[in-house]
């Protein structure tokens, strides 16, 4: 646990440096965040912090030198844990965006300040700063009042949870110290903080540049007589709330050195867990009782927030990583669909339908956006609806995941309520989101068993189903090759069914144009059906153009790696074009068709396709038999 004891400070007597860094390790750690617009006079207030705090920490590092002369160098070691500590938890978040950390310690407290651009661009910055900080100062200009800014900037703090804001009205100098300016700005604020939930909002007006109530009292605001900002952020206890909320435990490895032992390891996300604790683990839902808790290489009577723990249970169950360990009778939900709200932080937009890694509490699943129900205004609070998510906007969806998870709303639990969104081919972290609640419908709808089923239906047709799955770009040749192969197939008595691009947007797929958003819509919705099919023992035949890499290796996902036969028709874009069977090339140049694949909306090659065919050598027929046999030769 963090020793939220008073150390003594270098001048109050008797020290020496190997006490001061002990003292010093053992001093708690506030993440924090300051936000504000670019003349708010943010930097001179950080500038303003670390100055006056260094001038004690020089001090102290002057002995520290003198003394390393003697004992060695471990004098500077501190700091440097600290910063690269600060620095590796952000990576492990798989987040590099332009945010400064800043360090600095008073006698009280180590400080990380997470510092980050105001401009509006930079909104993905300043929640990426607000993941991991426990309280917000948000710096208002005397002279400005409450600004757009200010509203945004406060609506992430509320939306990423932070549960402490410092309202610092800055540049009180600049009004006279005005306490008539202080009221008003309040009156507007305070009444917004509420609105959007921000809970624990304390107030203070200040000067960065002359110091006034950032580490000292103020002469010039006797009317003011609550803390300074040094006190609110020394004072603030962070630990409560986590420390109260029921025990989590996600499970970062198991560990088993020798078959005698098995023991689960992790940081206790909150509350605290004691030896002979009825727990459970989920989402599997066995229960077992702790046997021995161990923290470092102790045994332990409990563990308790923010620990590295080991856990030892009574019994033999089956628990893997992410998996989460909770009290038997306070038990996470588990879903797979929730609500979320999605903080959208890539320059490529959300696109729903499509499916990314969510990563929850050391858990990675895949997962899509069913439903975009809208995009959130910061100004007016109210939700507008969208298709897409772009940079920087707030999005309230529904998210639905290949596999149920453990988890609390947000608002109860900030790390099992919490995740990212993590794109399958770039690796990059595209948002960072929380659950609001679990859908009721997931856990009402259960999958039916029946008797005929896939394999009954295998052997009635004497076949192994597959989907061959055809893409490449408009007039490649896809449809006429799968025309041929279907009559190879039925000619040799099997049961086929050919989804045809053009033929299933007649139809089910009506509702769908050509944008990124509804390609992606029109391939879900086409694999599911191919899947169905599939599941009725068909070989199924799907010509597509399927432009995305991301969809199609869905739909291979979906089904079994042997269940789909993936079929590049690699036909170059000059040789579809002077085909243009439909005529469709020369109207998009004329600029008639917008969107149209290989001239304004991209085709992503695949990478590895079962066959690949070059049609500028290949007869529709030759194609086709070649299929043919790489079905036959791996279907067997
Ligand atoms: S996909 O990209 O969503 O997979 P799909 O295969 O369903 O496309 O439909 C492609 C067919 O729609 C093409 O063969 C062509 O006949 C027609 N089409 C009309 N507009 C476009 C466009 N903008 N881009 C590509 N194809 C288009």
């Amino acid at each position: 646990m963090p020793d939220n004891d008073r150390a003594a400070g270098p001048m109050e007597g008797d020290w020496s440096s190997v006490e001061y860094m002990e003292r010093q390790s053992r001093l708690d750690v506030l993440r924090f965040i300051t936000c504000g617009s670019v003349d708010d006079g943010k930097s001179t207030l950080i500038g303003r912090l670390l100055y006056d705090s260094k001038l004690i920490f020089e001090d102290q590092l002057q002995t520290l030198e003198l003394d390393s002369f003697k004992f060695g160098t471990q004098g500077s070691n501190i700091d440097l844990a600290l910063l690269v500590d600060g620095l590796a938890a952000e990576r492990e978040q798989g987040i590099s965006i332009d945010v400064a950390y800043r360090y600095f310690s008073t006698e009280r407290r180590k400080f990380i300040v997470a510092d980050t651009p105001g401009h509006e661009q930079y909104t993905r910055n300043m929640a990426t700063g607000a993941s991991t900080a426990s309280l917000a100062v948000i710096l208002v200009d005397a002279l400005n009042g409450v600004l757009t800014q200010t509203r945004r900037h406060s609506c992430i703090c509320a939306l990423m949870g932070i549960r402490h804001v410092v309202l610092a009205v800055n540049k009180m100098d600049a009004v006279d110290w005005d306490k008539g300016v202080f009221e008003t700005i309040l009156a507007e604020y305070m009444p917004f903080a509420d609105e959007i939930g921000l809970a624990n909002v304390y107030p203070t007006p200040l000067s960065a540049l002359e110091g006034d109530n950032v580490m000292r009292t103020s002469e010039n605001m006797p009317w003011y007589a609550g803390p300074t900002l040094i006190d609110h952020l020394e004072g603030i206890d962070v630990t409560a709330d986590a420390g109260e909320s029921p025990f989590r435990l996600p499970v970062q490895w198991v560990n088993r050195p020798h078959s005698g032992f098995r023991g689960y390891t992790g940081t206790v996300a909150s509350g605290s867990v004691r030896v002979r604790d009825e727990i459970v683990v989920l989402p599997g839902g066995r229960t077992a009782a702790v046997e021995r808790v161990i923290v470092g290489d102790a045994d332990m009577e409990d563990a308790t927030f923010g620990e590295a723990a080991t856990l030892l249970l009574d019994r033999e169950i089956d628990v893997s990583r992410g998996d989460v360990i909770a009290p038997a009778a306070q038990r996470p939900e588990t879903s797979d669909q929730f609500q979320t709200r999605l903080l959208w932080m890539s320059d490529e937009h959300l696109l729903p339908g499509r499916s990314y890694l969510l990563k929850t509490a050391n858990r990675y699943v895949g997962a899509s956006v069913s439903d975009l129900k809208g995009r959130l205004d910061v100004n007016s609070l109210s939700r507008e609806s969208a298709k897409v998510l772009e940079l920087n906007e707030i999005g309230i969806c529904n998210i639905s995941l290949d596999a149920p998870i453990a988890f609390d709303p947000y608002k109860e639990n900030h790390t099992t309520g919490s995740f990212v969104l993590i794109d399958r081919v770039t690796h990059e972290t595209v948002a960072s989101g929380m659950i609001d609640f679990g859908l009721r419908r997931a856990q009402n709808i259960h999958w039916q068993a029946v008797e005929v089923d896939k394999s009954v239906r295998m052997s009635q047709k004497r076949q192994t189903p597959c989907i061959i799955w055809f893409t490449g770009l408009s007039g490649s040749g896809k449809s006429t090759v799968a025309n041929a192969l279907e009559r190879l197939l039925f000619i040799a008595g099997r049961h086929t069914y050919l989804l045809d691009g053009d033929n299933v947007r007649h139809g089910l797929n009506r509702d769908l144009g050509f944008t990124d958003a509804d390609r992606v819509e029109n391939i879900r919705r086409v694999g599911e059906v191919a899947k169905l099919m599939l599941d009725a023992g068909l070989i199924v035949l799907v010509s597509f153009i399927s432009p995305f890499r991301a969809e199609r290796d869905m739909v291979r996902r979906m089904v079994g790696e042997e269940e789909f036969v993936e079929i590049f028709v690699d036909t170059p874009l000059e040789v579809c074009e002077s085909r243009d069977p439909k005529g469709l090339y020369s109207r998009a140049r004329a600029g008639e068709i917008k969107n149209f694949t290989g001239l304004d909306s991209p085709y992503e090659e695949p990478e590895n396709p079962e066959v690949r065919l070059d049609t500028t050598t290949l007869s529709p027929e030759e194609a086709a038999r070649r299929i043919m046999e790489f079905v036959s030769e791996n279907s067997d």
